[in-house]
C-alpha cells in the first residue's frame, strides 16, 4: 500500500492540516455548507468580509455567467461584526479546522474597529484583510497604492496579536511592489488574488449584465493570471503566499504551489459543486501519492525556469 502523503503546511505560525482553504465570500459563513461538506476535509476556511456594520451589498442583479467563470458585484453584503460573533462564532467554534476571518470596510478606521473586535473573539485562527475588492466605492484603494497598503497593514499589527494575512488585488501594473510594502509593514501571509474587473453587456437590452455595472471576474478565466500573481509575489517575498483564482482540481493547486503558494483557496469552484473544496485536497493527495511527492511543501516554489541557453531558438 502507498503511504499517504503529508499534507500539512504552515503559514506562519497556523498549521494546517492540508493546504486547501475555502475562499471569502463563497463560502458564507461555513454554516451554509455544514450539510454538504465535513468542514474538517478542508485546511481551513475564510469567512466572508465582515464590515462594523450589516451591509446589504449592491443592487441586482449581482453575478452573471461567462464563458469561463462568473462576473459578481455582491459589494460586501454581510451581516456585520457583531452578528458575527454573536450568531455565527457559536458554530464556527465547533468545527474542525482552521478559521481565518476577513476583514473589510471604506476608511481605515472600519477596518480597525473590525480587528478590534475579532481580536478579543475566541476561536479565531487568522484575519485575512480585503483590502481588494472591486465591488466597493474606495475598496481597492489599499492595494492599489503600496504606500496606503503599507500604513493599513501596520496600523492593523499594532492592535492584534493574529497573524494578519493581506489580500491583494491583481489590477495593478506590479503586485510585487504591493506585496513587499505588505511583508514591510508586518503582513504573515499574503494571498492572492481577489477578483479582476470586469463587465459584460445585455446587447439586446443594451444594459450591462450587473446592476452595478462593472464587478469582478472569477473562475477559470483568471487561473494564468493568478499562477503569474502568485509567482511574481513569491519571488519579491519570503512570507508564505495563498494562491486563488480559478481552482477547480488538485492538478490546479499542485500548479500553484509549484509556482510558489504555500496554500491555495477554492471559490467559484464551490458554486459549481459545494464538495469543490474538499475534492480539490484529495485530488491534490491522490497526484501527490502517484506522483511519488511525500510531502506537499516540497512542491512549493519548486518551479523551473529554463536558462535562456536551454531554450530552443526561433528565428523569425
Ligand atoms: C460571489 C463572490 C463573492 C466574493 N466575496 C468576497 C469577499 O467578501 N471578500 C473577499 O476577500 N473576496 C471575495 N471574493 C473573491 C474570492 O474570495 C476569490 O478571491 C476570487 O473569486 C478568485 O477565486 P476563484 O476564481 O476561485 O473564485 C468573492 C468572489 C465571488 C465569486
Amino acid at each position: 500500500m502507498t503511504a499517504q502523503p503529508d499534507l500539512t503546511v504552515n503559514i506562519g505560525a497556523l498549521k494546517l492540516r492540508n493546504p486547501v482553504l475555502a475562499a471569502s465570500g463563497t463560502f458564507g459563513y461555513g454554516s451554509e455548507y455544514g450539510r454538504f461538506v465535513d468542514l474538517a476535509d478542508f485546511g481551513g476556511i475564510v469567512t466572508k468580509t465582515l464590515t462594523p456594520e450589516p451591509w446589504p451589498g449592491n443592487p441586482p442583479p449581482r453575478a452573471a455567467e461567462t464563458a469561463a467563470g462568473m462576473l459578481n458585484s455582491i459589494g460586501l453584503q454581510n451581516v456585520g461584526v457583531e452578528a458575527f460573533i454573536r450568531d455565527k462564532m457559536p458554530y464556527l467554534r465547533t468545527v474542525d479546522t482552521a478559521l481565518i476571518v476577513n476583514v473589510g470596510g471604506g476608511p481605515v478606521e472600519e477596518f480597525v474597529h473590525v480587528t478590534e473586535r475579532l481580536s478579543d473573539c475566541e476561536g479565531i485562527d487568522a484575519l485575512e484583510i480585503n483590502m481588494s475588492c472591486p465591488n466597493v466605492s474606495g475598496g481597492m484603494d489599499f492595494s492599489t497604492d503600496p504606500r496606503r497598503a503599507a500604513e493599513l497593514v501596520s496600523t492593523l499589527r499594532n492592535i492584534t496579536g493574529l497573524p494578519l494575512i493581506a489580500k491583494l488585488t491583481p489590477n495593478v501594473t506590479d503586485i510585487g511592489e504591493i506585496a513587499r510594502s505588505v511583508e514591510e509593514a508586518g503582513a504573515d501571509a499574503i494571498s492572492a488574488i481577489n477578483t479582476l474587473r470586469g463587465m459584460a453587456v445585455d446587447i439586446r437590452t443594451r444594459r450591462p449584465m450587473l446592476g452595478a455595472v462593472t464587478g469582478g471576474l472569477s473562475g477559470p478565466a483568471i487561473k494564468p493570471v493568478a499562477v503569474a500573481a502568485v509567482y511574481r509575489i513569491a519571488s519579491q517575498v519570503s512570507v508564505p503566499v495563498i494562491g486563488i483564482g480559478g481552482i477547480m482540481s488538485g492538478e490546479d493547486a499542485v500548479e500553484f504551489l509549484v509556482a510558489g503558494a504555500t496554500a491555495v483557496q477554492v471559490g467559484t469552484a464551490t458554486f459549481v459543486e459545494p464538495r469543490a473544496g474538499p475534492s480539490v485536497a484529495r485530488t491534490l493527495a491522490e497526484w501527490c501519492a502517484a506522483s511519488g511527492v511525500h510531502t506537499v511543501r516540497s512542491l512549493i516554489g519548486s518551479i523551473q525556469i529554463p536558462s535562456p541557453e536551454d531554450a530552443p531558438c526561433h528565428r523569425s
